[in-house]
């Protein structure tokens, strides 16, 4: 390890002890600034490219059956993922296990330019870096041909690699809370993927990537009938003891794996007739695990070696590692919230799921893609944009068990709401506009902010959809400047920031807070790239933006509201000189893996 002098100096300034204060700390050292990208190696170090697998050598590998999009389980349609009790429960098997991995985290294609090769995945990732590792504890399950055991998913294989093996009591009784047939998923973060290019900003990226993996992977426990929550009463001591990420011996001289969350999935039972959501919650869902469980499980038998990734890492970047330890959750909250078991049908004359797309879910998860470049032409109607910006709507007013789905995989109260720069959205002026995601918030919101800024609701927004027109004028040029100069962010339809409720959530909940605005910035950006393909368009999510240049604009001065990730969504333009190749076009020229 060495560091390099290329690299501009960190601000020389001391470390604050309060959580809170280090990790605000953070996130000031790793802005954007006009004059000042956040601190990086400012080349890349392709000697020491990550290696995007990460296998633990001497584990068993269960493959997964490699599935055609039409066999069984073939996806519902993209329409009924969102309306609760539309798709029919799936039975838990190797089959629906590989359907909900495929959707969640497997590979999506192979893209080639002369000799070089890389895989997309059906989660995004910020520079395609693919920090997120995911793993599965599963019990015992009549019809489930897997042994009770902790498996880390392998994605180039469509595998599952067994860490620790089970004996089946210790595990049912983990589960024992949960509804029948409930297995635990849970993601980590190899920080260093990320720091290898993005330097300090890398812990950001790391966190929206978990996000956009809690999205897929909802949405991939949807298309089956399963429900899923997180398990965020957990601590992450407990998380680490789970997925095996504090065995030192298993990561010695290797990058470590951060422990980010744990979710419980579970197919619902049969449905018992007509409901609209919250009425029907009837099972009180621990958001946290027995701890005497936990430990009698992290007695089982442990397989594999993690391998190395680079060869050298010719730079380490502390303030990473201090984020991750100020962020650390150390306490463990016997959080329980009410859920439906049963599976009342949401009917479809509900207007959040007027249908705009016949395409199944399948379809568009596979189809899903970030959009390189946009044609500064394709226009939406503004019909389409109301469309999208209902699905991420949490309905606030719901307890979060009820809310409409990926917003019932999210114990929290929202804290993300949306500054829009809408370019070319048919019946809508070009402007600036504002989605106010719970009501309870507008205040806020409009206290953070300039206030000479209009706040007329947005023509022909619906009643219900709190959408406001700020100001009129043409931003295609100022969204792309503040978006490190992105063209993206102006050759679209429309682009906007996330912008978080920061300093207050933080000061209130815990510096534990921190990584989770970026998950529930990630898991909204997923639906958005989703929404996007339904409606026949195409989504980025933008990580590289110039922070305080954007609250400038609507006059946020202070830390009340930050913007932490941003988006655009418009015509897209294919790169034609990529060759695609299908994702596990390397296993079938083997023949691997076909068949249960
Ligand atoms: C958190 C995050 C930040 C991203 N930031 C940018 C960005 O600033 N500019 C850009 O062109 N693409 C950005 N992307 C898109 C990624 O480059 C893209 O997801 C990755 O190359 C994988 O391709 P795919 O999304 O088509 O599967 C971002 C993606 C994520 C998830």
């Amino acid at each position: 390890m060495g560091t390099d002098d290329r690299i501009p100096p960190a601000v020389p300034e001391s470390v604050p002890a309060d959580p809170v204060d280090r990790v605000i700390h953070y996130h000031i050292q790793t802005k954007h600034r006009f004059n000042r990208y956040s601190r990086s190696l400012g080349y890349l170090d392709w000697a020491n490219q990550p290696d995007p697998f990460r296998r633990f050598g001497g584990s068993e590998l269960v493959p997964l059956p490699l599935l055609k999009p039409d066999e069984d389980p073939a996806g519902p349609s993209y329409e009924a993922i969102y309306r609760r009790g539309a798709v029919p429960s799936q039975p838990v098997t190797l089959r629906t296990v590989s359907r909900f991995f495929e959707f969640a985290l497997a590979l999506s294609a192979w893209k080639k330019a002369g000799e070089s090769a890389w895989a997309l995945r059906s989660n995004p990732s910020s520079g395609n870096l693919h920090p997120t590792e995911g793993y599965a504890v599963v019990p015992r399950i009549e019809g489930l041909d897997l042994k009770p055991g902790l498996y880390h998913y392998a994605p180039k294989e469509h595998g599952l690699e067994i860490r620790a093996a089970y004996l089946p009591e210790p595990v049912a009784q983990l589960l024992a809370p949960f509804p029948p047939g409930a297995f635990l998923f849970g993601l980590t973060s190899v920080h260093w993927r990320e720091a290898w290019k993005y330097g300090e900003r890398a812990f950001r990226y790391c966190n929206h990537d978990v996000g956009h993996a809690i999205g897929t992977a909802r949405v991939a426990a949807a298309t089956l009938g399963w429900n899923m929550v997180l398990l965020d009463g957990a601590a992450q001591n407990t998380v680490a003891l789970v997925l095996g990420t504090n065995r030192a011996e298993d990561f010695a001289d290797v990058e470590p794996e951060h422990p980010d969350c744990l979710a419980v999935i579970w197919p619902s039972s049969p449905a018992r007739g007509e409901g609209r959501g919250g009425s029907d919650l009837n099972y009180e869902m621990p958001l946290f695990l027995d701890p005497g469980a936990v430990k009698d499980l992290a007695g089982g038998s442990w397989q594999g070696r993690a391998n190395r990734l680079s060869r050298e890492h010719v730079v380490h970047w502390d303030i990473i590692d201090e984020a991750a330890e100020a962020s650390w959750k150390t306490q463990e909250e016997t959080r329980i919230l009410r859920f439906p078991l049963n599976a009342a049908v949401i009917p479809s004359s509900d207007p959040l799921h007027a249908s705009r797309t016949s395409s199944d879910a399948g379809t568009i998860i596979r189809q899903r893609r970030s959009a390189v470049a946009f044609d500064g032409k394709t226009a939406i109607s503004a019909a389409t944009l109301f469309r999208m910006l209902r699905r991420v709507m949490p309905c606030a007013d719901r307890e979060p068990g009820a809310r409409p789905m990926p917003w019932d995989v999210w114990p929290y109260e929202p804290a993300i709401h949306l500054m829009m720069f809408v370019h070319r959205v048919e019946g809508l002026a070009p402007g600036l506009y504002f989605l106010v995601r719970d009501n309870e918030k507008i205040d806020f919101v409009r206290q953070s902010m300039n206030p000479e800024l209009n706040w007329v609701p947005a023509p022909g927004a619906p009643d219900d959809l709190p959408f406001y027109w700020l100001l009129e004028g043409d931003a295609k040029r100022l969204s792309a400047q503040v978006s490190c100069h992105q063209d993206i962010a102006g050759d679209s339809a429309f682009s906007f920031g996330m912008l978080a409720e920061f300093e207050g959530v933080l000061r209130a909940r815990g510096a534990w807070w921190y990584p989770r605005f970026f998950w529930e910035a990630g898991l909204l950006g997923q639906i958005m790239y989703l929404e996007a393909e339904a409606a026949g368009v195409r989504a980025t999510g933008i990580g590289c933006f110039f922070d305080d240049p954007v609250h400038e604009i609507v006059g946020i001065t202070g830390l009340r509201l930050q913007s932490l990730y941003h988006f655009t969504i418009g015509g897209p333009v294919e790169d034609r000189r990529l060759m695609t190749l299908p994702p596990y076009f390397h296993k079938q020229a083997t023949g691997e893996g076909r068949g249960e």
